[in-house]
Parts: C-alpha cells; sequence; structure tokens
C-alpha cells in the first residue's frame, strides 16, 4: 500500500531498438548493466532495422512511430545491412528510420562526449576530453535537393543544407548551457564559415549573440578543417564542441578514434523540450562481421545507456554506472575478453559501489562519472 504523501517511483517505460548485428547483443548488455543500478525499467521491443525491412517490407510504419511516441524513452543497438549486401536500397534505413526517428521526435541535440581512458594506445590520445553538442534535424541530413536526367551526361545533383535560425539558436544555447551546467570554460563553434558562406554567417552571428549571456564562458571558433588538426594535435583545447549535423558526423567519428576507438562511443539524441522520448545509442554500426562472436564491445551502449539514465531523472545510477564503464575501458586487459566478460565487469563494479561498505554515505561514496 501507498504510504500517504508519497509517490511509488513507476519504472521507465523504454522502447528497444536492438536492430541489426551486434545491436541486440550490445543492448542486452546495456540492460544488465542498467538493471544492475536498481533503476527499474520497464521495456517493449521493437523489431526493427533491415533484417526486420527485409521480412516485412517496413522500415518504420507510421503506427509504429506513434507507439513509440509514447515511452519514455528509446534504447537503440545499431541498423543496418551487412557491409556489400544489394538487398536493401542505400539510404532507405538511414533516412526512413534513424533520420525518421531524429526529425519526428524532435531529437535536435545529438550528444556526443568523448575521454580517453588512461593508457589507451595509439591512435588514441592522452588529454582529450570533450563533448560534441551535434545539430541533429537540419543541414545537409535535411534532405533538400534533388536529381534531373538522372544517367545522362546532362544529369544535375543537388543537395542542400537547411539552416534555420530556430534550428541553430536552440542547438548553440544547448551548448552553452551544457558549459555552464558542467562548469566548462570554453565552447567552440566548427563551422566553415569562409566558404558557406550563407550558412556559416548565420550560425556565426547566433553563436555571438549567444555568447554575450554567458560571459564566464570562453567563445571560440575554428574551421572544420582547422579542428581536425587541432584535434590530434591539441585536444586539450577542447571542452564543448557546437556544430551543424554533418560536420559534427565526421568529427565525432574522429573524436571517438582519438579517445579509444569506436567501441566506447555513446550518444544522445536529445529532445531537449522534452516534447517526446529522446533516442539513445552507441555510435558504432551493426558489425555484422563480428555478430554472434561474442566478441563486440558493450561499452558505447553500456555509455549510452547511463546517459539514458541522466535524462531520465536517474544521476545518482547514471553516475555510477558511467564511472563503471570508465574504469573497465581503462582495463586494457579486458578489451579482448569479450561481450559478457565486459558487461560483468560493469555489473560487478556497479554493484560494488552500491555495496554495504559504502551505504549511507550518499554521493560521497559515489564515483563521480561524467555523462555527456
Ligand atoms: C551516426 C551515423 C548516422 C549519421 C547514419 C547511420 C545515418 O553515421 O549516427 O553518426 O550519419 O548520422
Ligand atoms: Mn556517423
Amino acid at each position: 500500500m501507498t504510504q500517504l504523501g508519497t509517490t511509488q517511483p513507476r519504472p521507465h517505460r523504454v522502447a528497444l531498438i536492438g536492430g541489426d548485428g551486434i545491436g541486440p547483443e550490445v543492448t542486452d548488455q546495456a540492460l544488465r548493466a542498467v538493471q544492475s543500478t536498481g533503476v527499474e525499467l520497464e521495456t517493449e521491443s521493437f523489431e526493427l532495422g533491415a533484417a526486420a525491412y527485409l521480412t516485412s517490407g517496413e522500415v518504420l510504419s507510421d503506427q509504429t512511430l506513434a507507439r513509440l511516441r509514447d515511452f519514455d524513452a528509446i534504447l537503440l543497438g545499431a541498423i543496418g545491412p551487412p557491409i556489400g549486401s544489394q538487398e536493401v536500397p542505400a539510404g532507405l534505413l538511414e533516412r526512413g528510420l534513424l533520420l525518421r526517428l531524429r526529425f519526428e521526435l524532435d531529437l535536435y541535440v545529438n550528444l556526443r562526449p568523448f575521454a580517453t581512458p588512461l593508457g589507451a594506445p595509439a591512435p588514441a590520445r592522452a588529454g582529450l576530453d570533450l563533448v560534441v553538442v551535434r545539430e541533429n534535424t537540419e543541414g545537409p541530413y535535411a534532405g533538400e535537393g534533388g536529381v534531373l536526367r538522372r544517367g545522362t551526361a546532362a544529369e544535375i545533383a543537388t543537395q542542400g543544407s537547411v539552416n534555420t535560425y530556430m534550428g541553430v539558436e536552440r542547438c548553440i544555447r544547448f551548448a552553452f548551457e551544457l558549459a555552464q551546467r558542467r562548469s566548462i570554460s570554453r565552447v567552440t563553434l566548427v563551422h566553415k564559415t569562409n566558404v558557406l558562406t550563407f550558412a556559416g554567417d548565420l550560425w556565426a552571428r547566433t553563436f555571438a549573440a549567444l555568447a554575450a549571456s554567458y560571459p564566464g564562458i570562453e567563445a571560440d571558433y575554428l574551421h572544420v578543417d582547422a579542428a581536425c588538426i587541432h584535434l590530434v594535435e591539441h585536444p586539450e583545447r577542447f571542452g564543448v564542441i557546437v556544430t551543424d549535423n554533418l560536420f559534427g558526423d565526421i568529427l565525432t567519428d574522429l573524436a571517438g578514434a582519438l579517445s579509444g576507438g569506436i567501441g566506447l562511443a555513446a550518444s544522445a539524441n536529445l529532445n531537449p523540450a522534452r516534447t517526446g522520448p529522446s533516442l539513445f545509442e552507441p555510435v558504432h554500426g551493426a558489425a555484422h562481421d563480428i555478430a554472434g562472436t561474442g566478441t563486440a564491445n558493450p561499452l558505447a551502449a553500456i555509455r549510452s545507456a547511463a546517459m539514458m539514465l541522466e535524462h531520465l531523472g536517474e544521476p545518482e545510477a547514471a553516475a555510477r554506472l558511467e564511472a563503471a564503464v570508465t574504469e573497465v575501458s581503462g582495463m586494457h586487459s579486458l578489451s579482448q575478453s569479450g561481450t559478457a566478460a565486459i558487461g560483468d565487469a560493469v555489473v560487478e563494479l556497479v554493484a560494488k559501489a552500491a555495496g554495504p561498505e559504502h551505504s549511507g554515505h550518499g554521493s560521497d561514496s559515489t564515483p563521480q562519472g561524467r555523462i555527456g
């Protein structure tokens, strides 16, 4: 019976899209890891992705999208057919599933944190500890453009970049707010204002106008090509990077490679206005070549689940999970040990952090992880 004046916390309702290849294996470990924090989830699985498309002929129906809207969050493993497979037309799943979810659910920030674990081998760069705020609903991803006279010598293809003041402003504002919350002293806008003068001008003006409201934060700018050099040579320069959709896509693969590999890279596709669920997914793909071998690294999926917990209002559990992932990612003996063993190590550390010797000390005893 519920006591008067207290409310029983209801389990968070999470839609699970395991997807293709290693997706289901890594999301299984992510769920185990969440369970070990004691946070209760009520999950429902959705068969979506390349395999589901080949069976049903459907990428994402309006009905399924409507059902997904009712969840508190969506956890996604990976989607995509095996590389080289001709069965699924190029772009069909990307546009029809992943981008459709980003656009329809207004997941306008793609938050991607990177921190190099201690002792990570090259090409990892020590001192890299940054978060990318990637605009996630506009830019060249919006799908503006078309083709004329296809297959002829006179073919024309255009692919525009859509940048709205509303889209740019809310993304940059999120970046400054994040820096302020985390006491990060610098926000770097990355663009290509010397060539993309129309879109670049909108981004640069909006950035400068917003920066004035955050006098304690240094507003920094780099062209995207120079940013690549700085990421490799001076990664410690960066705190928060804010950038457009396509630059963010490319920079986050580079940052992933420089911080221990894409097997660690997590992401949160956020609807900060909370008009619907946000979506959490590892940055890596379906990796069909290693699916079923038990060798996929689940840390990116587990870290994405930690970001989900934070978004769901479970910061303590999120920090515990994130700290466990950070510790495990520094255990280089574990990196070859397989999906389940890595999951076990995370679960063990989470349990230890909540163990009886620590109880009663609240957050003092909790290793503080950085999410996002
Ligand atoms: C990513 C992926 C996607 C993107 C693809 C799969 C559409 O590369 O999440 O970074 O380009 O955004
Ligand atoms: Mn990408």
